[in-house]
């Protein structure tokens, strides 16, 4: 089943329910901001203080970064685009199995976008909800200029606690650490004392996110480089829609394009990123 639900502001998000799981998407951002499989937890962190308005990004679930990853090289531009606060249309469904229910979401620019990026463009959200979540960001260039793209799906994962976890599957990987600029290669899994905002380079492997009494395993194709982001302490106080020990209860673990993975796309040529989780 797909519900259209609509907040008392206008805020327009879809709702699903199917034999095995469920999940809510909003349109501003094509951005998925709950699901759960039926007899399991909830996969996706979502803050309780997130905005669910207008223009804000929603804190939490899987905001798509897009046409740029984090800054802009002109810092007056917002940070990982502005496809996270542009509203998407739903422009396909598909509820054949009951099992499965399939949406797309499309966004193409706009007379707003084409002042803040100056090409034509097609983008569409594939999100597949089953036992197993999969979403596919397919870019394509309808300007007829080339263009450059770098991006992510930043998924906040729901965890029991920030000191419980380890996310493996990046081992012997170079990563660049976002808070020194210095360039390091990982060894073993990924456990978390500190602020972490690193990205890993050359991924071609699956990445499992252990938790007490659960795992669970991310599939990424179209992309080889991956974000790992814990705010820790300081700057979890210091973040829009966070409260102040926020950052216990999530990871982020991107699925990008970003830095030296950037994607060069000619006119008419596409290029999907795609995301499989399997809770
Ligand atoms: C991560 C970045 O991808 O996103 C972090 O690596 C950043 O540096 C985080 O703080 C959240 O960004 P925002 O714009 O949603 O607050």
């Amino acid at each position: 089943m797909l519900e259209s639900k609509c907040l008392p502001n206008g805020f327009e998000y879809i709702e699903v329910t199917n034999k095995a799981a469920t999940a809510k998407i909003a349109l501003q951002g094509a951005h998925l901001f709950s699901y759960k499989p039926h007899n399991k937890k909830e996969v996706l962190w979502l803050s309780e203080l997130s905005d669910f308005e207008a223009g804000k990004a929603i804190r939490g679930g899987i905001p798509v970064c897009w046409p740029w990853f984090g800054m802009n090289d002109n810092i007056t531009l917002p940070q990982h685009g502005f496809a996270r606060t542009s509203k998407f249309t739903l422009t396909g469904t598909d509820e054949s199995d009951p099992y499965i229910t399939k949406i797309r979401l499309t966004l193409t620019q706009t007379q707003e976008s084409l002042k803040l990026w100056k090409f034509a463009f097609g983008l569409e959200l594939h999100i597949s909800i089953s036992n197993t979540l999969t979403l596919e960001l397919k870019t394509t260039n309808t300007d007829t200029k080339p263009f450059q793209i770098t991006q992510a799906l930043h998924t906040y994962f729901n965890i029991s606690d920030i000191s419980n976890i380890a996310i493996s599957g990046l081992d012997t990987k170079v990563y660049l650490d976002a808070l020194t600029s210095k360039y390091h290669t990982q060894k073993g899994s990924i456990t978390f004392q500190r602020e972490i905002d690193r990205v890993y380079q050359g991924v071609n492997k699956e990445i499992q996110l252990q938790d007490i009494n659960k795992t669970i395993t991310l599939q990424n194709s179209g992309s080889s480089s991956v974000v790992i982001w814990n705010p820790w302490i300081q700057k979890c106080a210091r973040m829009s829609a966070m409260k102040k020990d926020a950052y216990k209860e999530f990871v982020c673990i991107e699925t990008a394009n970003a830095f030296e993975d950037f994607k060069l796309l000619e006119p008419k040529q596409s290029h999907t990123l795609r995301a499989t989780f399997v809770p």
